[in-house]
């Protein structure tokens, strides 16, 4: 608003009290000072919500959409559980002689025993649910021993309650450098809020980019969020060239979890017959605009 007001004081209350779901779009607009409104909504919603699992499924439709070479759809198939409340996102941390020879920052990490617990065990009744059979948690508990202490701790212990899922670990490298050689390995991955955050852009490159990635922000039981991955973008603003299909995918993903999978299923399926048929933005081999490659799922959805 003109004010500055990003969000009214009750508006996360209102959200979470009057609504099952939230759609939201890409925030980020360069002509505000900071992008104080993209921080205090997207991770006011996360926070003040409490939605914490990031769910980002991976999957790639189409051979061609791949940057890797040989890799076919069924090898792109995986899920990451994002921690999305705590890390260094909770904004803990301060400067000391900003401006001068002798400035220090520091950032904290922030890792509860209960945030942790939550996010890992919701990742392996997402496996369970969707008849993965793997969970791998992604740390770097060799050099963040404390944090990474507690991960390791909570993982073993809330793996042992699901014998029928495997649990693995990977450093949070070795899993860069695996996802990049043979991301075929991977079932559901779950980590921490930063890693989830870097991990996920590499693992969008694997299914076409950003404008193909979908996520949505939960918290079970709860009214939740649901947003493409990418941000706003800002160079494509205006020119209707951004990709949809994040946004669609997402709206997909929404509808699955407020029950309604057969719906969810038929927008996923005509997405898939517009990446096969190239009618779709140039990031992932059409020529189509952002309006008129919407339209084309529109039209195919209303023809299922
Ligand atoms: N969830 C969110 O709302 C969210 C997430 C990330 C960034 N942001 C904000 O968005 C603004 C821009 O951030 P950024 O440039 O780092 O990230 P971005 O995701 O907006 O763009 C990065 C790159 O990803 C690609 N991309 C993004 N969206 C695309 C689409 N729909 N179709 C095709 N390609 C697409 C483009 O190559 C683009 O240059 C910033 O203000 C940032 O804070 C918001």
């Amino acid at each position: 608003m003109k004010d500055g007001t990003t969000i009214p004081t009750d508006g996360f209350a209102m959200l979470a009290r009057d609504f099952h779901a939230i759609f939201l779009g890409a925030l980020g607009d360069p002509r505000v000072p900071s992008n104080i409104h993209a921080k205090e909504i997207l991770l006011g919603m996360r926070f003040k919500m409490d939605l914490y699992a990031n769910v980002r499924p991976v999957k790639l439709l189409d051979e061609s959409l791949c940057p890797l070479k040989g890799v076919k759809p069924q090898d792109v198939d995986f899920v990451v559980v994002r921690e999305n409340t705590e890390g260094p996102y909770v904004d803990a941390g301060g400067v000391f002689k900003q401006g001068t020879a002798d400035e220090v920052a520091t950032q904290e990490d922030f890792n509860t025993r209960k945030g942790v617990e939550r996010v890992i065990r919701f990742a392996f009744e997402l496996a369970r649910k969707q008849g993965r059979k793997k969970v791998l948690m992604s740390d770097k508990s060799n050099v963040m021993t404390y944090a990474g202490g507690l991960w390791q701790r909570v993982f073993k212990l809330v793996a042992a309650e699901f014998a029928d899922i495997q649990s693995q670990h990977m450093y949070v490298d070795a899993l860069c450098m695996h996802m990049a050689r043979d991301p075929k390995q991977f079932d559901v991955i779950v980590t921490n809020n930063m890693f989830g955050d870097i991990i996920t852009d590499l693992a969008a490159a694997l299914q076409g980019g950003l404008g193909m990635a979908a996520s949505g922000n939960i918290h079970p039981g709860k009214a939740s969020m649901f947003e493409p991955v990418h941000g706003s973008a800002p160079p494509f603003a205006g020119k209707n060239i951004a990709n949809p299909i994040g946004a669609i995918l997402t709206a997909a993903m929404m509808l699955e979890h407020l029950g309604l999978a057969k719906e969810a299923e038929r927008i996923n399926h005509a997405v898939l017959e517009a990446v096969r048929q190239k009618k779709t933005t140039a990031d992932v081999g059409g020529s189509l605009g952002t309006r008129e490659a919407a339209d084309w799922i529109g039209l195919a959805l209303s023809r299922a």
